[in-house]
């Protein structure tokens, strides 16, 4: 393993569909090999903790959500959404679990990982909901860190080999590595169609298809990858349409359906090369530039080097 397999990215992270946690419901999930505890108040609000209570150490995956705390099952204390205790006698003063920084968007609930934010959640390319539909869906697992699929992305060459399209080598546009997020662009068909490239952190690849031809929809993509082992990520995707096409919700669900379909199909054509792939810049050819400076730029990237704490 190199440092990057094992490194804690600061980034944020989709960690489930908003739908799987209701109100008054909590959920134990994992990231990065140890687990959190979603839970959603009674009147809505979302909350992610560190599992252990700060009392004796119980897992709070097994208390219950009681009003707009969440309460442990051993000795009954609260905790607030924010990760503060707050019990009516015993409370000892200022004692709080860590409480991550966690935001619901288009359908799936986020948090970051590390102390406070240091950038807004992916919103690919500025969508918003009054001028979109979103679709969001959990695509299934990679048995890979989270960055090695975002590599994919920038790796033109496999395509050819491993999803069998037509030789391909655009002229990536505007390549820029910036600190936490990365931009390019690429002509995808001789009509004129074009690609947009927003990758966000290592783990998230957002696209945006601008057809050739005009009355086709545009179609904004986000693909995330959530670390919940070191080397196994989940992957969730999110489709926007815009509103205005004709045959609106249901058209765009269609186009969604039709764009999840493809995702699934390209998924399991890369599942056999991700099941054993060590991706390593062990060779790298002339053409494998944008692949080894992602890689670079993959090591370069923020992490906390602790576990989050009071985990
Ligand atoms: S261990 Fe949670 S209340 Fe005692
Ligand atoms: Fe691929």
């Amino acid at each position: 393993m190199t440092p990057t397999d094992v490194a804690r990215f600061e980034s944020w992270f989709a960690i489930a569909e908003s739908a799987e946690v209701g109100r008054g419901e909590l959920a134990t999930l994992p990231l990065f090999s140890e687990d959190l505890v979603l839970w959603r108040s009674t009147a809505g609000v979302i909350s992610a903790l560190a599992p252990r209570c700060q009392h004796f150490g119980a897992h709070l995956g097994g208390g219950a959500v009681c009003g707009e705390t969440l309460q442990c099952a051993f000795h009954g204390w609260r905790y607030a959404v924010d990760g503060s205790v707050r019990n009516d006698e015993s409370d000892p003063g200022c004692v709080r679990t860590f409480s991550y920084p966690c935001v619901e968007s288009a359908g799936l609930v986020w948090v970051f990982n590390g102390t406070r934010p240091t950038f807004p959640v992916p919103t690919p390319f500025g969508v918003n909901d009054s001028d979109f539909f979103s679709f969001s869906t959990t695509l299934g697992l990679i048995p890979q860190p989270c960055y090695v699929q975002v590599a994919n992305a920038l790796d033109l060459d496999h395509l050819v080999h491993v999803h069998a399209t037509p030789p391909f080598r655009p002229k990536m546009e505007g390549l820029r590595f910036n600190e936490i997020d990365i931009e390019f662009g690429y002509q995808l068909a001789a009509d004129g169609t074009a690609l947009s490239a927003h990758i966000v952190g290592p783990n998230t690849y957002c696209t945006r298809i601008m057809p050739g031809r005009p009355g086709e929809p545009i179609v904004i993509g986000l693909v995330t990858n959530t670390p919940v082992e070191r080397a196994m990520s989940k992957v969730h995707v999110s489709y926007w349409v815009r509103r205005d096409i004709p045959g609106a919700e249901p058209a765009a669900r269609s186009i969604f359906m039709s764009a999840l379909s493809d995702a699934r199909t390209t998924l399991a054509e890369d599942q056999p090369i991700f099941s054993r792939l060590r991706l390593r810049p062990l060779n790298p050819g002339p053409l494998d530039e944008n692949v080894v400076t992602f890689l670079r730029w993959v090591d370069r990237y923020p992490t906390n080097a602790e576990s989050i704490p009071f985990g």
